[in-house]
């Protein structure tokens, strides 16, 4: 599996970055999969994308949530709703291409079927959907998607999709679960803020804690980038 750490300035630098990187990737291709983040970070990348719509051809890629949150897609917390408001809303994507995880629905039944819409749509490899690219974040914690240091569990999961719980909130989620993360093809962290600095160290480092972040258990197919700012990468020992 490749490697590759890209650093920016500034967080608009590391979305500038990913997007240059988007476009080699979906270049030539007549169909992507792609599964979204969730929480603030991607808002930067999906306004950039907003503002130049003609970067890429939407109806050629197929996007997919990393997670979403058990909420109405309407609801402030709503990973679908962030990604329309700053992305969706701007761009001419077919509705058939966006395949939207229903916060609203029952979290146990939503998690089966949204498991077998991603083995419909994505290429199968060992049996699993293999999603093209897999943008994640990485939270304060180390968690990623909605795989929280609580749930390790979810990383070896049978299930494509499984019903987490917020550590804090109690709020439920659907995640994919790491079987199929690590069935990506290609993954790329967005993480910037210093705030994610201490974990960064620690999975770039290899530290000894970093078996304890759900992040450090991501090794997909092919391809694993971290796009970070000067700020998520403040303390990785050069
Ligand atoms: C979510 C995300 C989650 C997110 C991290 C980072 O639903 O919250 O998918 O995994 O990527 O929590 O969140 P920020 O970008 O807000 O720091």
């Amino acid at each position: 599996m490749k490697k590759e750490i890209h650093v920016a300035g500034d967080p608009k630098g590391t979305a500038e970055q990913f997007i240059d990187f988007l476009k080699d990737f979906c270049a030539g291709k007549e169909r992507v999969t792609i599964a979204l983040s969730g929480g603030s970070t991607p808002k930067l990348l999906f306004d950039l994308l907003a503002a130049a719509p003609k970067t890429l051809d939407w109806s050629k890629l197929h996007f997919f949530w990393g997670d979403e949150r058990c909420v109405p897609p309407d609801h402030e917390e709503s990973n679908y709703k962030m990604t329309f408001d700053h992305l969706l809303s701007h761009i001419d994507m077919p509705a058939e291409n966006i395949h939207r995880v229903r916060g609203e629905a029952d979290p146990v039944t939503e998690a089966d079927r949204s498991g077998k819409e991603l083995l419909a749509f994505c290429t199968v490899v060992n049996d699993l959907p293999s999603i093209d690219l897999n943008i994640l974040g990485m939270g304060d914690d180390g968690h990623t998607a909605s795989i929280f240091p609580h749930q390790m569990e979810l990383l070896a999961a049978e299930q494509l999709c499984a019903v987490a719980t917020h550590p804090t909130s109690d709020q439920k989620r659907v995640t994919l679960t790491g079987p199929v993360i690590n069935n990506s093809h290609t993954v790329a962290f967005l993480v910037t803020g210093e705030k994610k600095a201490q974990k960064i160290r620690s999975i770039l480092g290899e530290e000894a804690d970093a078996s304890d972040y759900p992040a450090s258990h991501v090794s997909p197919r092919a391809e694993l980038r971290w796009f970070l700012d000067q700020g998520a990468y403040a303390l990785v020992e050069r």
